[in-house]
């Protein structure tokens, strides 16, 4: 369980989720979601990874969530923008804006710089029980757990990812699996996963394994992907209209559950960039 612990002496109380995280709820209506100091809050982002925020009133609009971006650090710009909104789209071209299935990735693997906090607000989402959960795994409390072997092991394998820009990402990275967290120094995982066989999805990474021959490489996916997906360090979460939720991005790996296409869901995201930024593997 997490180290969270309450302090029932403010105007909001903290608590732990299962099996890492923290949900800071507030004890009253009306309080802003920028009350918590931001100080307190990253300090508790860069210990439990991740933040839940739920009960205060949340931003208005795009502007506002991009603003309290702007007091953690510096925004990252998208070719959209700062403001990225999680949402199915009509026609999708790429997986992103669809409601299948998403492969576990890192945020800004393919920008130039990978930012360290993703912030999210939640505008509507489905029930608990309709999917659409977004599924985040701990991958350095994964890899304290793992052996010594097989941390070994993986430390020498490097990936290579490619996606044709059809949205606002794409390109090749050529990434290691095992990676120094920027500001902890503590190991990561760092891991696009491929699609499984038998499933297809819009846009889909193409990931190899260098220097592995084609079985060796799909029994180190089949090997790291069931520990992505091990209950022991993936959080999955249940949106609720106005959460806010934090990541550690440099820590976590996330994907989302499919859902029912039609099903209100409707997120919108910022991504801080570290001080200082910290480079991405993208490739030219
Ligand atoms: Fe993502």
């Amino acid at each position: 369980m997490s180290s969270a612990t309450t302090t029932p002496d403010t105007a909001w109380a903290t608590g732990p989720l299962s099996p890492f995280g923290a949900l800071v709820t507030a004890r009253a209506p009306g309080l802003p979601f920028t009350a918590p100091p931001v100080d307190q809050v990253r300090t508790l982002v860069r210990r439990e990874h991740l933040v839940v925020l739920r009960g205060f009133t949340p931003p208005a609009d795009g502007s506002a969530l991009e603003a309290y971006g702007r007091s953690w650090g510096e925004v990252l710009e998208w070719s959209f923008g700062t403001v990225f909104d999680v949402l199915a789209h009509e026609e999708p071209e790429d997986h992103a804006f669809d409601t299948s299935f998403m492969p576990m990735h890192w945020d800004g693997m393919y920008a130039r710089f990978v930012p360290e906090f993703q912030v999210f607000h939640c505008l509507t989402a489905p029930a608990a029980t309709e999917g659409g959960r977004t599924l985040f795994t701990d991958t350095t409390k994964l890899l304290a757990d793992v052996g010594a072997d097989t941390l070994a092991r993986w430390r020498d394998v490097v990936l290579h990812y490619r996606n044709p820009k059809v949205s606002h990402y794409g390109g090749l990275v050529i990434s290691p699996l095992v990676e120094p967290h920027p500001v902890t120094g503590a190991p990561t995982l760092r891991f696009l996963e491929p699609v499984p066989e038998g499933v297809e999805i819009l846009n889909p990474p193409n990931v190899t394994v260098a220097d592995h021959g084609p079985e060796e490489a799909r029994a180190l996916v089949d090997e790291v992907r069931s520990a992505l997906y091990d209950p022991r360090y993936l959080y999955a979460h249940s949106w609720e209209p106005g959460d806010i939720l934090i990541t550690d991005n440099y820590t976590l790996l996330h994907t989302r559950e499919p859902y029912r296409r039609g099903l209100p869901r409707h997120l919108q995201r910022v991504h801080v960039l570290g001080d200082p930024p910290h480079r991405s593997h993208l490739d030219g």
